[in-house]
């Protein structure tokens, strides 16, 4: 289950946001955190099963267009298809919008082929429809 991001979660959210590439310094994951409570169109979500929560995803907001800055998974707990779900997840709560990779995001959204799916579109590249 998805889940809104607050500040009780700082610690946890930290914890698997620094699995993102970018994420590896303390100072790079601070500002990250910060700007996910500050600003509105950047919006973090946990992904929550019975032993706790397992996963983060951030995103950015921009019209109709969910840009996918950050996605990681407890790694005791991939390669089990939360990845996947919590995509699928952030597009039902959106699902009028066009999802877009960042740089690091790009080859695992484009494993996911999502586009068969639903729309997504990738940045400096052709558009994919459905
Ligand atoms: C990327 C990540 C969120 C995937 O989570 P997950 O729960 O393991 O994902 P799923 O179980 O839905 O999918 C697993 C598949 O994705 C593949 N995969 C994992 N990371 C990938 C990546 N960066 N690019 C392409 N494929 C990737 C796995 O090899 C696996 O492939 P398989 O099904 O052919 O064996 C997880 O590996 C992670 O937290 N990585 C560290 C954070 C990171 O690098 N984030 C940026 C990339 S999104």
């Amino acid at each position: 289950m998805l889940i809104r991001y607050n500040k009780n979660y700082e610690k946890i959210a930290m914890g698997l946001l620094s699995f993102n590439p970018n994420e590896k310094e303390l100072q790079n994951l601070l500002k990250t955190i910060n700007e996910y409570d500050k600003e509105q169109n950047l919006q973090l979500y946990l992904w929550k099963e019975e032993e706790g929560i397992i996963g983060v995803v951030g995103i950015e907001l921009n019209d109709q267009e969910i840009l996918l800055h950050h996605l990681s998974v407890n790694p005791s707990h991939r390669d089990k298809g939360f990845g996947k779900l919590m995509v699928e997840a952030l597009l039902e709560i959106y699902p009028d919008n066009t999802l877009s990779p960042t740089e690091t995001t790009a080859s695992f959204l484009e494993k996911l082929d999502l586009a068969k799916e639903t729309k997504m579109e990738h940045k400096n590249k052709r558009p994919v429809t459905i």
